[in-house]
């Protein structure tokens, strides 16, 4: 429920304007006041009068409206909300809020807001895929905002793909998991890396290693309970699938890293996965035989390093990269030069020599690496649940710090 909350609906022209009297009608449904700022585009969509009847509010929509300003200046307009929730958002309003542009009542009240803000971009596909859009809507991931949809779909353009403004529905589930407080990562994405990869030689041979996957499964589950919406993306492991959580199945490293590729944009990467090194140069295509030969030669080529190509990943890197480091020796010091060399925000080093039954087993004791990296963080010896919620809740927390910050 969202009983007592007050929302700041802003909106701005697009198509799916009409989509949003339906998202104010479910918002207060469910017990949310909604105050409406319509901009000068947003009313070639929708009228003032339609939002006005649904919202049984007064429509705000011009900055220099003297009864406006004098009723309602726009500084307490931004104020006088819980959350400020932009749907439908054009690649135009994230381009003006972007660089912090105020030449209008809506972008105004988004510069001068204290409260946390919400977009539910809207826009044909071309727009959406366009690298202007992109990055801006990097920067406003990474400034804390928060983002629901889009969606793909036939467009009103007549176009086909991603651009379509999340259902009224989803916009209400989103602004929902904003508001239960154990939600602190709800309307943030995130993907994760599971389990070990398969290498093939040839149709019925691979190389493998003895990941069981068990923490990254628990890291992804653990990021969708704290509400993000969270992709695993996973090697072969024999585990179910967490609930909640995305999970797109993979093999090889190549395909690993095409599916990570394909999940961005995200806010959080956890790299979990026990990547092969290696691959065959060239995988046979028939199953090898062993008659005719005394030996065998395999040669190896290397494979993409997942976390380093992600840390990397200019306009579409995350904001928060986070590696794993399998050590068997000198655990700290290895951890370290992994970060250094990878380019990822934080590391957990975690020793897996033989005789602490890490690899496979249930339990884990791992040192968190964070920007601080002289002082590392020593969890004491948990299950890889408890390691997986500790994880999540430094995220979390990583993530409110910055907003507040910001
Ligand atoms: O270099 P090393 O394999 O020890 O690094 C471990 C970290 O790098 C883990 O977070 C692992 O998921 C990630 N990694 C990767 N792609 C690779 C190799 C490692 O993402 N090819």
């Amino acid at each position: 429920m969202l009983t007592g909350k007050r929302i700041l609906l802003i909106v701005t022209g697009g198509i799916a304007a009409y989509k949003s009297l339906e998202a104010i009608r479910r918002l207060r449904e469910r017990g949310a006041s909604v105050r409406c700022l319509l901009t000068r585009s947003g009313a070639q969509f929708v009228t003032p009068l339609s939002l006005q009847a649904v919202s049984e509010q007064k429509v705000y929509s011009d900055l220099f409206s003297l009864t406006d300003e004098s009723e309602m200046g726009h500084i307490q307009l931004s104020r006088d909300a819980d959350l400020l929730l932009v749907a439908p958002a054009t690649a135009d309003i994230l381009a003006r809020m972007t660089h912090g542009l105020a030449d209008d009542l809506a972008t105004t009240a988004l510069l001068a807001t204290d409260k946390e803000i919400m977009v539910a971009p809207a826009m044909n596909v071309r727009m959406w895929e366009h690298l202007a859009t992109r990055e801006n809507l990097a920067t406003l991931r990474k400034r804390g905002v928060h983002v629901v949809g889009p969606n793909a779909g036939s467009m009103a353009c007549g176009e086909f793909g991603e651009g379509r403004m999340a259902e009224p529905d989803e916009i209400v589930a989103a602004v929902e998991r904003y508001f239960s407080a154990d939600a602190p990562l709800a309307g943030r994405r995130a993907l994760v890396t599971s389990g070990p990869t398969h290498e093939p030689i040839d149709p019925v041979r691979y190389i493998a290693n003895r990941s069981s996957g068990r923490q990254g499964h628990a890291i992804a589950a653990a990021l969708a309970r704290l509400g993000a919406e969270t992709t695993l993306v996973s090697g072969p492991t024999a585990l179910p699938d967490p609930e909640g959580v995305q999970v797109v199945r993979v093999e090889s490293a190549a395909q690993m890293l095409a599916a990570c590729e394909a999940a961005l944009p995200v806010e959080i990467a956890v790299c979990a996965a026990a990547v092969s090194d290696w691959r065959l140069a060239a995988s046979a295509n028939q199953k090898m035989k062993r008659e005719g030969r005394d030996a065998l030669t395999l040669e190896l080529s290397q494979n993409p390093d997942i976390l380093a190509t992600l840390s990397t990943a200019g306009a579409s890197r995350p904001a928060l990269v986070i590696g794993f480091a399998a050590e068997t020796e000198k655990v700290l010091e290895h951890a370290r030069q992994k970060r250094a060399r990878k380019g990822c925000d934080w590391i957990v080093a975690n020793d897996v020599s033989a005789e602490t039954g890490t690899f496979g087993g249930t339990d884990n004791t791992v040192h968190l690496i964070t920007t601080d990296s002289d002082n590392p963080e020593n969890w004491p010896r948990l299950s890889k649940h408890d390691v997986a919620e500790r994880l999540a809740r430094r995220i979390a927390d990583s993530f409110s710090g910055a907003v507040a910050a910001a």
